[in-house]
């Protein structure tokens, strides 16, 4: 049986590249996507995760649209420099027939959970902002999830917003400590791996050159992307955040975690630091992280295996 999933995104290229993949893996069934702010505004991801499914013609999966902007604090705005105007690169993709379904995302991902309590493993490849409203207006939704996958956060290195965080944690720092808070087994794949985590340029041109519709996508979206890593990073390629959730889900055996506490820093030029409690047991633990749950926290990857994963999801063959 394939595993039930919800991805709650930010389409956003890498976004892209995570769905195209789920949508590829027979191991995962896609159920729904509840979008959210982040990469652009929720009605710029909203029409891209409708847009990205009516490419890879999967119009029976509903799309729900989420917050516009974070629980405790505004929307820091879009980032045009790394996505895109519109959050795919600037490529000129048509506007979507298909239209998101009147419930919140908050509502929608509550209702899909309870329809197969359980079964259902949500996978957060933006800001934490549609998760922490669930909870905020379900309490139970931690005792029917399987799963919580976060794309997100940076426990023991350098963040990507800002000097000490990671992007989606920054975008709503108050709504993420609730998140890694609540009593339900979350894993984070944060800038730890996917910082390790490198698609050449020469693998993109293998991905990209493939007569599928994903590929053609993907070949549209990914240059500006692509132009900011080199720009900006250094590097050639990209690193594929998102896309590492995928690989986490189907190969964790290409990761190591550890099982952290983590607390959300909310305050001052830190804001949206995920600072992991390393050592102490809950007894001893600082007031901030006692009684905390442990987060599986993704401390190293196996890159290799995962880039060959994206690979084999995207290539010729699909
Ligand atoms: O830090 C990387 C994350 O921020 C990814 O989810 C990317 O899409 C952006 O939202
Ligand atoms: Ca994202």
């Amino acid at each position: 049986m394939p595993r039930k999933l919800i991805i709650d995104t930010d389409p956003g290229v890498d976004d892209a590249i995570a769905i195209l993949m789920a949508l590829a893996a027979s191991q995962l069934d896609v159920i729904a996507l509840t979008t959210v702010f982040g990469n652009a505004s929720t009605d710029v991801t909203t029409t891209n995760a409708l847009t990205l499914l009516e490419i890879a013609d999967r119009a029976d999966i509903p799309v729900a649209r989420g917050a516009s902007k974070p629980i405790a604090s505004n929307y820091i705005g879009p980032v045009p420099q790394v996505h895109g105007h519109n959050g795919l690169g600037d490529a000129p993709f048509p506007p979507p027939q298909l239209a998101p379904v009147a419930e919140t995302a908050a509502d929608f991902l509550y209702a899909g959970v309870a329809e197969h309590a359980g079964e259902v493993t949500i996978l957060a490849l933006g800001p934490l902002t549609n998760l922490a409203v669930a909870l905020q207006q379900h309490p139970d939704l931690p005792s029917l999830v399987d799963e919580v996958v976060i794309m997100g956060g940076n426990a023991l290195v350098p963040g990507n917003a800002t000097p000490v965080a990671e992007a989606n944690i920054n975008n709503d720092p108050e709504a993420a400590d609730l998140v890694f808070g609540a009593d339900w087994d979350v894993t984070m794949v944060g800038l730890d791996v996917t910082h390790q985590i490198n698609l050449s340029s020469a693998a993109i041109k293998r991905i990209t050159i493939a007569d599928t519709p994903a590929a053609r996508l993907l070949a549209d979206a990914l240059p500006l992307y692509q132009g900011f890593f080199e720009a900006r990073m250094g590097i050639d390629g990209i690193y594929v955040h998102d896309p590492s959730t995928i690989a986490f889900l189907l190969e964790p055996g290409a990761f190591t975690t550890q099982a952290w506490p983590i607390r959300v820093e909310t305050e001052s030029f830190s804001r949206g630091k995920t600072w992991p409690n390393l050592g102490d047991t809950d007894d001893s633990a600082p007031p901030a992280w006692r009684g905390r749950p442990r987060v599986k926290v993704c401390t190293d990857a196996d890159a290799q295996r995962v880039l060959d994963l994206v690979e084999s999801l995207l290539g010729a063959n699909q």
